[in-house]
């Protein structure tokens, strides 16, 4: 068991196959994305390693599959209380491997922990129904009901950017549902899944049931999604990458969670000051890297000079630096790859009718947060996926006028809209083509048992927990003819 975060970071790490640490031939550095320096040397799986994790899960699926649901709960409330005894821990190991500043990795941490709280609760209510089949007249003299049996295994592939909290939007539910997974984790973000992994061991989860594999995503990603033993893969990451897995996956279910540029609606008569903290929060936290970051704002003009105003001012007050300390709130990137690419996007505004009201320049390698106004909607800051601290403002005069421009994207993950009008909170909510509406709040609203996921390139499916466990389960239908 690891005991703290040096051991964890300091060290070698390994594959989880079959409950044991397998040491490959090969290894990368890990390299904090703050600071440089290295932090771990990560096992590299090749093709055969994991599919030999994959013939693990395989061969324990049916000592899942038979596993009672209180048994199943029972290991996910002791991972609970392991990882609330180990939370300070755990917030550390993201903070030092993705840059997250500490705050944010103490709320994923406590985020982490309710996840699996609901999918402890979610174990022992998974059900299915009676059928009338008397209702047609072929029916008569059949009596029947579903069940919802395990799907077997799963492929996890899991993003940076919360990488405690949307692997346990994997593991949790699947575990709850009886399932076995092969997780594959971020290549920056492996300690997290490791550490989690650790836990679900001590927990008493059957050896072979969770096995992660870290390495290089071509290889090991596809080793997974070509694999017939797997028979559903669930996909946190970028529209390309979900893309091409769809079309390597066959018949396998998929679950994609993917991009968005997602937008908040101002109202007329929104009283701007109660809203400051909440965009800043949307826009800002986590260095913008969440899929419902709010990276597109449509205010009306009766409140734009003043929105723009005091939202510029309080972004120019957030303080960058050291992820560790616990006043930080903007950090680095996850690479340096990824601030200059979003750095090109800001520097394409130029020459345009856009004006950079703050940031749009890197700090000792942290790109400042940056808010940008009256941005055509072609520009690559309006039109895809920043995931980084960029936030663009545009005037409108209507609400009908912004749900346009919200819809007018390829993405539809989640939207808010601001307004006291009834009507128009209605109407947003109707016309909105995205996959949740946020009244009152901005787009980047989340709790972890809600249902989750988008439309369009946002990609298909749900999570949260008991719509993860939906999806992670295959209905079967038993008929009995007493006739
Ligand atoms: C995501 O970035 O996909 C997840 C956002 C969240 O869980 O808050």
């Amino acid at each position: 068991m690891i005991k703290n975060v040096s051991e964890l970071t300091s060290t070698k790490q390994f594959l989880l196959i079959n409950g044991q640490k397998v040491e490959p031939t090969n290894y990368a550095p890990l390299r904090s994305p703050y600071s440089g320096e290295e932090i771990a040397q990560i096992a590299m799986a090749d093709k055969e390693l994991t599919k030999e994790a994959i013939g693990v899960a395989y061969n324990a699926r049916k000592v899942m599959a038979k596993m009672p649901a209180y048994k199943r709960a029972e290991i996910l409330e002791k991972v609970v209380s392991l990882l609330k005894e180990k939370a300070d821990e755990a917030a550390e190991i993201i903070t030092r491997e993705s840059a997250k500043p500490i705050m944010f990795s103490k709320a994923e941490v406590a985020r982490t922990i309710e996840t699996y709280k609901f999918a402890a609760e979610e174990a022992k209510r998974i059900h299915g129904e009676t059928i009338p089949f008397d209702a047609a007249t072929g029916g008569v003299g059949r009596f029947g009901y579903t069940v919802r049996e395990p799907i077997g295994v799963i492929g996890a592939i899991t993003p940076f950017n919360f990488p405690m909290n949307l692997v346990a939007h994997k593991v949790g539910p699947a575990i709850a549902a009886g399932n076995t997974i092969v997780l594959k984790p971020a290549s920056q973000t492996p300690l997290s899944a490791l550490f989690i992994a650790e836990l679900f061991l001590e927990a008493g989860l059957p050896a072979g049931a969770l096995n992660v594999v870290t390495g290089p995503g071509g290889i090991v990603g596809d080793a997974i999604v070509e694999d017939d033993r797997v028979n559903m893969v669930t996909f946190t990451g970028s529209p390309g990458v979900g893309i091409g897995i769809r079309s390597k996956a066959g018949l396998k279910k998929t679950t994609l969670e993917l991009g968005s540029n997602s937008a908040l609606i101002i109202d007329k008569d929104t009283d701007i000051d109660p809203i400051i903290d909440r965009c800043i929060m949307g826009a800002f936290s986590n260095q913008g890297q969440v899929c419902i970051s709010l990276q597109r704002v449509y205010a009306h003009e009766e409140v734009y000079e003043e929105f723009v105003s005091k939202f510029t001012a309080a972004t120019k007050r957030l303080k960058i630096g050291d992820p560790l300390d616990p006043e930080t709130y903007i950090s680095a990137l996850i690479s340096k790859g990824e601030a200059e690419r979003v750095l090109g996007w800001i520097n394409e505004t130029e020459g345009s009718t856009a004006t950079i009201a703050t940031g749009g320049k890197l700090t000792d390698g942290i790109l400042e947060p940056t808010i940008i106004t009256d941005a055509d909607h072609d520009l690559k800051v309006s039109c895809q996926e920043a995931f980084a601290p960029v936030v663009v403002v545009n005037k409108v005069s209507s609400v009908e006028e912004a749900i346009k421009e919200v819809n007018n994207s390829r993405f539809g993950l989640q939207a808010g809209i601001y307004t006291n009008s009834v009507k128009n909170a209605l109407f947003a909510s109707q016309e909105l083509q995205v996959g949740g509406v946020i009244i009152n709040d901005i787009p980047t609203f989340r709790v972890d048992q809600m249902p989750y996921g988008g439309v369009k390139e946002s990609g298909t499916g749900r999570e949260g927990i008991k719509y993860a466990v939906e999806e992670m389960t295959e209905m079967k239908l038993i008929v009995w003819n007493y006739s």
